[in-house]
């Protein structure tokens, strides 16, 4: 059963610049169904949209991005809920408690001149609903507990954290109202391998002990393949393949895809890992037909003219690459 189901959705950044107008198709036509209690991944390199995405999955569309068309649906207690026809506050209530979201580089966004202490009382007093501050503070710190957050990191400043431990500070914060959804872009970018693996580890452990659904963005592929169950490949604001890791990772049909996992580095490889040629395109600028084809080494005439769709190719299996199209050229 889906928990956020995605249809037809647009959002483009428009910009205005010297008396041009600038439109920038950072999420072009995704469908998408994440489901109940799974860990859904979203990989592509750098620029593909996987934030954007992220944005409009959330109902924040802030100019200049700004939603085309399309649906966001969320299911909460067996509703159907249209996200975007939702009021703010509608949607403010449901932030925390339903859904919550650890934005990309939200390590470094922590009040430099607060404690956590404060920065968690803060947290807490926004929510009106919330009663028992005292009481929450202390199920907070029981929390931070379980999480394997030593309780006197409360009183340290930011500055004095690790960049590993303030990210799973933000991680725990983002997580204490029990949320159904949890949303984290690329949470481990930007740390080293062995802190990476505590963090992922508290994501799953987090996942686990809450039974809720976990959406995983991160360009890096090697950490799909540990943990997320279910892959959606974005390119140029689309989804390109989506479908299980493990069918994703020994049986790729889009050369994108095939690509990302070869760039991969293997156990023992002491070479430098290749990686995938080329840049991905301006999403102001695209090219015609498949936006992957200046790229591609399989291209065909037809995928300089034309858009290919996204095509069930097998049960929970999707690709949109005119490879797998059977009414072709
Ligand atoms: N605030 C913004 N204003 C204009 N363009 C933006 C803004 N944020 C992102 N973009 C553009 O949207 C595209 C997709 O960016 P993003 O969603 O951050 O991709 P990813 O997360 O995959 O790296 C990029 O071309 C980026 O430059
Ligand atoms: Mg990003």
């Amino acid at each position: 059963m889906w928990v956020i189901q995605a249809k037809g959705l647009k959002a483009f950044y428009i910009l205005h610049i010297l008396g041009h107008t600038k439109i920038v198709k950072a999420v072009n036509e995704v469908d998408l169904e994440v489901l109940e209690n799974e860990i859904y991944g979203i990989a592509g390199e750098s620029g593909c949209g996987k934030s954007t995405l992220l944005k409009a999955l959330l109902g924040v569309t802030i100019a200049p991005l700004r939603l085309i068309s399309g649906q966001v649906l969320y299911r909460k207690d067996g509703e159907e809920l249209d996200v975007y026809a939702l009021k703010p506050e509608e949607l403010r209530k449901l932030r925390w408690t339903f859904i919550a979201y650890v934005p990309q580089g939200s390590m470094s966004v922590l009040n430099p001149v607060r404690r956590l202490s404060r920065t968690l009382e803060d947290f807490l007093a926004s929510h009106e609903g919330l009663k028992g501050r005292r009481q929450l503070m202390a199920r907070a710190k029981d929390y931070f507990h379980e999480l394997g957050l030593p309780p006197k990191i409360l009183k340290a400043y930011p500055h004095q954290l690790s960049g590993g431990m303030r990210q799973r500070v933000t991680i725990a914060l983002a997580t204490l109202l029990a949320p159904k959804i949890l949303i984290a872009d690329e949470p481990t970018t930007a740390l080293d391998v062995v802190v990476q693996r505590g963090v992922l580890q508290m994501l799953t452990d987090i996942h686990r002990k809450l039974a809720n659904t976990l959406v995983l963005v991160t360009h890096d592929m090697g950490v799909h393949a540990n943990v997320s169950r279910r892959l959606g490949i974005m390119y140029a604001g689309k989804l390109v393949e989506e479908g299980e890791v493990s069918e994703l990772f020994t049986a790729p049909l889009h050369p994108y895809t095939r690509f990302l996992i070869k760039s991969l580095p293997k156990l023992g490889d002491k070479g430098s890992r290749e990686g995938v040629p080329g840049m991905p395109p301006s999403l102001s600028e695209l090219p015609s037909g498949c936006a992957f084809h200046p790229r591609c080494p399989l291209a065909l005439p037809i995928c300089r003219e034309k858009e290919p769709l996204l095509s069930k190719e097998k049960p929970g299996h999707r690709v949109r690459c005119w490879l797998y199209l059977r009414e072709g050229p």
